[in-house]
């Protein structure tokens, strides 16, 4: 990992100047970045959703680990600022397709399916994005929300219906905010 933080340290140092002199960004840890990294390693997805693309921080990673299988991302962020931003912070990299707009009404427009998701976006709507979704995964395609434990609550519903649909096995990492890592398999 130090290796691949020498390599893009120009990238990297320009997300935590950002993270630093701008609010509401809400970029998840270096540790979470690294670990979403050696997940899409370990699983080499082909396609992957991003919801809440902020700033570009999370999706960098992905895209890094991406490289490496062929996978194309795609992103999705509500708010016209973050997503300007991001296309300025991701320009450079080609594996990535943005989309700006509510995810409720983007993720029933997109024609993929997918092996690989982050969840990272109004935690409340978490279990709407789920639902959303379930015509769109993959088999054995991996889930990874975050914020489970700092925001228990209201994530509630989305951690009630996946601990219960015997689809998905899952499991809640006490990584930093809480991260809710679920397999979803299509033939049970
Ligand atoms: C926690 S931040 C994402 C941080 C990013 N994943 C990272 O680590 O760099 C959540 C983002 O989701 C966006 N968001 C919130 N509700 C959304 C929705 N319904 N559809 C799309 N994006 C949404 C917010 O505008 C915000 O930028």
């Amino acid at each position: 990992m130090e290796k691949i933080k020498e390599t893009y340290k120009l990238q990297l140092a320009k997300f935590k100047a950002q993270k630093k002199n701008q609010r509401r960004l809400w970029n998840i840890s270096e540790k979470c970045a690294e670990l979403l990294f050696m997940l899409i390693q370990a699983k080499r997805p082909k396609r992957i959703l991003e919801i809440g693309t902020s700033n570009g921080y999370s999706t960098f990673w992905l895209s890094l680990a991406a490289e490496s299988c062929g996978a194309v991302i795609d992103t999705i962020e509500i708010d016209e600022s973050r997503f300007k931003l991001a296309k300025e912070n991701l320009k450079e990299l080609s594996n990535i397709v943005q989309h700006v707009g509510k995810a409720e009404f983007i993720i029933p427009e997109l024609n993929n399916k997918y092996d690989f998701v982050f969840i990272d976006a109004g935690k409340i709507d978490y279990i709407i994005y789920l639902k959303l979704l379930l015509e769109k995964l993959k088999n054995n395609a991996l889930i990874v929300a975050d914020n489970v434990i700092s925001h228990e609550d209201t994530v509630k519903e989305y951690l009630d219906f996946i601990n219960s649909d015997l689809r998905f096995v899952s499991m809640t990492l006490p990584l930093e905010a809480g991260l809710e890592i679920s397999v979803f398999r299509r033939k049970v």
